[in-house]
Formats: structure tokens, sequence, C-alpha cells
């Protein structure tokens, strides 16, 4: 009997991404691979009033960024991590082009891992000094 018809064989789960809620510490977990806890988030993140977004997968949270308000007008990306074994999938990069997307009239800044500068290049950011790239509001150059 083919799986399908055995009820074996699981449709294939979407990737949601989305800013993260309190509660989703709660009910979802983190990959094991990507090393993080969600008391660290809770105290770390939420309790310092930073954001953060997910990639969520099952109820199982698989990439996880954390941005800060520089201005009222800016956000800075503080952290990125997508799992290791999910790493190349284009997770990623979705995740921080939902955030491109969301705050379109904003600008975000980032103080890129070396040897990650051009992922942040694709995705429209630019070398603004030494050690620091943005992206500018939709419409402005
Ligand atoms: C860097 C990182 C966030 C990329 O996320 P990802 O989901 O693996 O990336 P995507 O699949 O969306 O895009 C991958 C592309 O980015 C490029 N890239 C640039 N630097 C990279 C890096 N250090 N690791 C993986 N890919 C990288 C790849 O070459 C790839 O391009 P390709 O599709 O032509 O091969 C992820 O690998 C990660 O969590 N790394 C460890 C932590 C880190 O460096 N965070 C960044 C902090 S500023």
């Amino acid at each position: 009997m083919a799986e399908e018809e055995s009820g074996t064989l699981k449709p294939p789960m979407s990737i949601t991404y989305r800013r993260g809620k309190l509660e989703d510490l709660q009910c979802f977990r983190f990959s094991e691979d990507l090393g993080i806890a969600a008391e660290s988030i809770e105290f770390n993140v939420v309790g310092m009033s930073h954001e953060f977004w997910i990639a969520v997968e099952d109820k199982t949270i698989l990439a996880i960024t954390v941005l800060g308000r520089a201005t009222s007008n800016e956000f800075t990306v503080m952290y990125l991590r997508v799992a290791n074994s999910r790493k190349g999938d284009g997770i990623g990069s979705s995740l921080i082009r939902t955030i491109l997307d969301t705050y379109s009239s904003s600008e975000i800044s980032v103080v890129p891992f070396a040897g990650t500068e051009q992922f942040y290049e694709r995705l429209g950011f630019k070398r603004t000094a030494c050690w620091e790239m943005r992206r500018k509001p939709t419409g402005v150059d």
C-alpha cells in the first residue's frame, strides 16, 4: 500500500514568519540546534522591550531575530540565528524580508558577523560605516 493511502505520509509543513509574542515562548519549542532558551528571550529580549521575530514550523522555532528600536524610525538587528540543520534553505532571508516589508518606512541597521555581509547585501543593505550596514526606508536611496 502506498504511504499516502496508509496515512503515514505527512503533508509538508509550511513555515510562518512573524513577530513573536510572549505566549509563543510557552507554546512553541526551540529547534534543538538553535542553541537558545525561552527564558533568555523572556528576560533579555522582552524584558528589555526589544522585539523578536520567528520562523515557525509545526510549533518549532527554526530561526529567531531580535530587533531593537534605535530611534522612532530606526531598528537595529541585534541577533539573527537559523537552526544549523536548516541553514541555506532561505529561512534567514525570508525572516529578514518579513521585517523589511513590515517596517518598510523605517531604516534598519545591522553590524553583520564577518562573512555574512553578502547575505545582507542581497536583502538591500548597504555598508554605511566601517562595521555597519543599513537598509534605507523604501523609496529612499
Ligand atoms: C547567516 C544566517 C542567518 C543565514 O541564514 P540562512 O537561512 O542560512 O540563509 P539563507 O538560506 O536565507 O541565504 C543563504 C545565502 O546567504 C549566504 N551567506 C552569507 N553568509 C553566510 C553565512 N555565514 N552562513 C550561511 N549563509 C551565508 C549564502 O552564501 C547563501 O547564498 P546562496 O543561496 O547563493 O548559497 C545563518 O546562516 C546563521 O544563523 N548563521 C549563524 C549566525 C550568524 O552568522 N548570524 C548573523 C548575525 S549578523
